[in-house]
């Protein structure tokens, strides 16, 4: 295929081409599809050898579905971002890319990468971090480790899709400044640093415009500035017009369908669209496609190692724990007698739902890890949750495999006097709250915050342990930030364990008693309440069904609002304790051609094995343009180090990477900058300074 494509093309009739641009057909797991549970395929053309494609999703394993096999779940993304560990995504890219292939997938739908713009957003669990370099940095590592299989990776949703309220028609209006320097800068760093196969466009429209529609998105930006050399699809349905998508950029049409294939059809030959639009991006897909498992005639194993897949799976979760508080309780002694409570400890969640639901093998919940580690638990409040979850169990269990939502299940079913008399004999409460969400909406305000019943239990609990001496600890299984300001009293200490994938019981129960020692760290702000968020346009105009959203706060996305603003979040970005502690010394700042290098030394003062995230943020001086107070410019988590031991970090900074956008250009200005380096975004433990003696206008990042 390398040889003569152009050649190739001229093989191929109008029609064929066409059915390799437009898919198949169909919605998700249509029916016909080779790979059960596929999202989409082309039509092949065997006359010439091309065969028909599958696309499959998705960002926290593969999707398929159906009795022939079962799929890794691994953690969703934002707890992937929580590792801070561009190692261990590309090892779960690499996992989740070794399965697609070995279940017929050439193109993996993911990852997404859309911005935390807003703690309510329906598929946040799904996206990395509400910075765009985490963000970029994260994906990036994810597709590297994907390709490495062979098997291509599509960066999602391109762009700004940062809501599931009125997603298809939606029309998000951003300020280019806020574009360039949060949302699309996520995408540029995945393209240049990961180089995808394929970019998906997204629902939404940009500025007016539908993306897969948008020529200055995908073509100006994407391809010209950017240098992408893959190939752009559709979301699946997404746009209106098939000959304005071509042109603008957008090569393939998903799902497609007969009457897709019709519409550009007939566009060619009434001259509306150009024959050479349609080469041009069959040149693209082909050109990619050549390298695809179908095209090299890879023989399906239907036997990806799901053994060593979930160990993978469990490494990545144990590194993306969050241990947002800990007053001495954690971690629990190995004997320990522990009562635990929340439904969530039986019908503990590994994902969200939607395209980015998974089909595990099995889901170990809290309750089953526990007992499979031989943790001396109170079974009888054990047993009174499963007793009152009886009936619910099918319907638990089914929501494990496969996509219904998880049941709502109360939590006011426990007498008090169960409560009280598990106080008296155990040493600790473990309360599991879990919660999921999903495509296509996006939560309520008043999801934001703990039930009245899951409150009621909170505190019913908090009583009755605290006054019998025993120390309370919350683990939050849930997919987007929560309000903790009004609660956290009532704990000792919170664990934050996202949605940790099949693995997710033992990952938790393992940090519970010490077996892990929890080293992640946040990738979004907890706000202490709904009414701090920045993005207070969300979900856009008229609220109940919008077709406008303006991204009022422009850049001041996450911390850089909470920073910039003064407004104290309940957990600030970066934000995680471990069982160990921290020091850093020696910070060594050396400005060089083009960049900035920035060492210091982490040691491990405490007393057990821990990892670090050393984080690197960079304040810039008062310029011409408004900044936010500080923006993150590096960052390393440390290997084990054990009590005494140290590393020394090495963060390199491009000074291209320090410039803001002035509206037209990017703007590197003058003056002195400071170098803050810390455990959190608001715990910075060595400062430095740099200066750079003139402005510099660039036309693009490097
Ligand atoms: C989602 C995409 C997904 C596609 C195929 C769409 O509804 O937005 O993320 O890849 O479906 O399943």
């Amino acid at each position: 295929m390398n040889v003569g494509i152009r050649e190739f093309l001229n093989k191929l009739t109008l029609e064929e081409k066409a059915g390799v641009l437009v898919g198949v057909g169909g919605t998700h797991m249509f029916p016909g599809s080779r790979v059960p549970g596929a999202a989409g395929e082309t039509h092949p053309v065997p006359r010439v050898g091309i065969p028909g494609f599958v696309l499959a999703d998705g960002p926290a394993g593969v999707r398929i579905e159906g009795g022939c096999c079962t799929a890794t779940a691994f953690p969703v993304a934002v707890m992937l971002a929580s590792t801070w560990s561009p190692e261990i995504v590309e090892k779960v890219g690499r996992a989740i890319g070794e399965e697609a292939l070995a279940y017929g997938v050439d193109v993996l739908l993911a990852p997404a990468l859309n911005i935390h713009r807003n703690p309510l957003g329906g598929r946040l669990f799904e996206y990395f971090s509400e910075d765009p370099l985490l963000s970029g940095v994260m994906a990036a590592a994810y597709v590297r480790g994907v390709q490495s299989t062979g098997v291509g990776a599509c960066v999602k949703h391109f762009v700004a899709n940062e809501q599931e309220t009125g997603r298809w028609g939606l029309d998000t209006v951003v300020s280019e400044r806020a574009l360039r320097e949060i949302y699309l800068r996520a995408f540029e760093i995945a393209v240049k640093e990961g180089r995808p196969w394929a970019v998906m466009s997204a629902y939404n429209k940009l500025n007016g415009v539908h993306c897969s529609e948008n020529e200055w998105l995908l073509t100006r930006v994407l391809r010209e500035e950017w240098g992408f050399q893959g190939f752009v699809m559709t979301d699946w349905g997404a746009g209106e017009d098939v000959s304005r998508q071509l042109r603008a950029g957008n090569d393939m049409i998903m799902p497609g369908g007969e009457d897709k294939v019709k519409e550009l059809l007939e566009a060619v030959r009434s001259g509306k669209l150009g024959m050479e639009v349609v080469d041009r991006s069959l040149e693209r897909v082909l050109r990619v496609l050549a390298d695809s498992p179908a095209f090299k005639g890879y023989k399906p194993s239907m036997k990806p190692d799901l053994e060593e897949h979930a160990r993978i799976a469990y490494e990545a979760a144990a590194e993306g724990l969050v241990l947002l508080e800990n007053n001495q309780a954690l971690p629990l002694p190995a004997d320990a007698r522990i009562a635990f409570f929340g439904t969530g400890h039986v019908a503990t969640v590994k994902g969200g739902q939607g395209s980015g639901h998974t089909h595990p093998p099995y889901v170990s919940t809290v309750l089953n890890a526990a007992r499979e580690r031989g943790l001396r638990i109170d079974e009888e409040v054990a047993k009174t949750y499963e007793e009152a979850l009886k009936d619910e169990m099918p319907n638990i269990e089914q929501s494990f495999k496969d996509e219904p939502d998880k049941p709502t299940l109360s939590e006011n079913f426990l007498s008090e006097s169960i409560i009280e008399a598990s106080a008296a004999r155990s040493d600790a409460a473990v309360v599991v709250f879990s919660r999921v969400s999903g495509e296509g909406y996006d939560l309520t305000p008043e999801e934001f915050y703990l039930s009245s019943d899951e409150r009621w239990l909170l505190e019913k609990v908090s009583n009755a342990f605290r006054s019998a001496g025993k120390k309370v600890i919350v683990v939050l299984n849930i997919g987007n930030p929560v309000e903790v300001a009004s609660w956290r009293g009532l704990a000792d200490a919170i664990l934050l364990a996202w949605q940790p994938g099949q693995e997710a019981g033992r990952v938790i129960v393992d940090a519970l008693t010490g077996r892990i020692n929890p080293s992640g760290k946040l990738p979004v702000t907890f706000p202490r309440d709904y009414a701090h968020v920045p993005s207070w346009t969300f979900p856009g105009e008229p609220p109940d069904n919008p077709k406008r959203v303006v991204y009022e706060e422009g850049i001041y996305v996450g911390y850089r609002y909470y920073d910039t603003f003064g407004v104290e979040p309940a957990y600030p970005f970066g934000h995680g304790l471990s069982y160990t502690t921290f020091a850093y010394k020696d910070l060594d700042v050396t400005l060089t051609r083009g960049e900035v290098r920035i060492r210091f030394q982490v040691t491990n003062t405490g007393k057990l094995p821990g990892k670090e995230v050393a984080q690197v943020y960079v304040r810039a001086p008062k310029g011409r343009l408004d900044k936010p107070f500080q923006e993150l410019k590096g960052f390393k988590k440390t290997r084990l180090l054990n009590p005494g031991e140290s590393e020394l970090v090495e963060v390199t900074v491009k000074l291209s990477h320090l410039a803001s956008f002035d509206g037209s250009r990017w703007l590197l200005e003058k003056g002195t900058y400071e170098v803050r380096v810390g455990s959190s975004s608001r715990d910075i433990r060595l400062t430095g300074y740099f200066t750079i003696p003139s402005e510099e206008r660039l036309t693009r990042l490097e």
